[in-house]
């Protein structure tokens, strides 16, 4: 069994990159960002304070959380409620630095995702897998790209819907808060950077299809 794990900044490209290269090889995909947005809508739907730290950890501990990691049906459950959309919503990317910045729900979700990629081959992405979550994945890789490059990606995302000044903050705020507790702008020793700010994603597969390869990886 083989983990590639795929770090980065928002608007980098992970999400895509990872979801490709899954489908590639075969493999499992795991977004470990939306099990971090999952906690932030429980903890929104139970009306649990932003600063409460303490309630927030409890809520995570405690929460019946279902990931899809199939690359082409991707869905989030909270116990019977489908979360799948809600998750994206521009206020659960405000609130979700709350989650993100809090030590006991970073030890329990790393627990989870550990034992989530301990299951099958898997291309798992986020803020730590390389360091934290799998720092012996086959691959390890740190996808970077500009600042600039990051915020119109998200802005094509978001189909326009947001302005300059909210892009700002959900990447570069975003990306301040989150690097409080890890590191992912630097790549950890035996970390391969890949700076996707002039490639296509199919030309950042390749890049990753190739590492995989000289790690023994089976790609064809
Ligand atoms: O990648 P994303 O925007 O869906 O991530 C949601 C939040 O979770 C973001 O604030 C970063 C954080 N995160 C993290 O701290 N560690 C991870 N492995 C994945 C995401």
């Amino acid at each position: 069994m083989f983990t590639i794990a795929i770090d980065g900044p928002s608007g980098s490209g992970k999400s895509t990159t990872a979801k490709l290269t899954a489908r590639r090889l075969g493999a499992r995909y795991l977004d470990t960002g939306a099990m971090y947005r999952a906690v932030a809508v429980g903890c929104m739907g139970a009306e649990i304070d932003h600063d409460d730290a303490t309630a927030i950890a409890a809520y995570c501990v405690g929460m019946d959380l279902d990931i899809s990691t199939d690359p082409d049906d991707q869905y989030v459950r909270l116990g019977e409620a489908d979360i799948t959309d809600a998750i994206r919503a521009p206020e659960v990317s405000a609130w979700v630095s709350a989650v993100s910045t809090n030590p006991e729900c970073r030890v329990d979700l790393v627990k989870r995702q550990r034992d989530i990629i301990a299951s099958d081959n898997f291309v798992a992405e986020g803020r730590d897998i390389t360091t934290v979550v799998a720092p012996e994945a086959e691959v390890r890789v740190l996808l970077t790209a500009d600042p600039e490059a990051r915020m119109a990606r998200r802005g094509a995302e978001l189909g326009g819907a947001v302005d300059e000044a909210g892009l700002r903050d959900q990447i570069l705020r975003r990306d301040k808060d989150d690097s409080t507790l890890v590191n992912f702008t630097v790549a950890a020793d035996g970390v391969a950077t890949i700076d996707s700010t002039f490639l296509t994603p199919d030309e950042v597969v390749a890049q990753v299809l190739l590492l995989a390869r000289r790690a023994g990886i089976d790609v064809d």
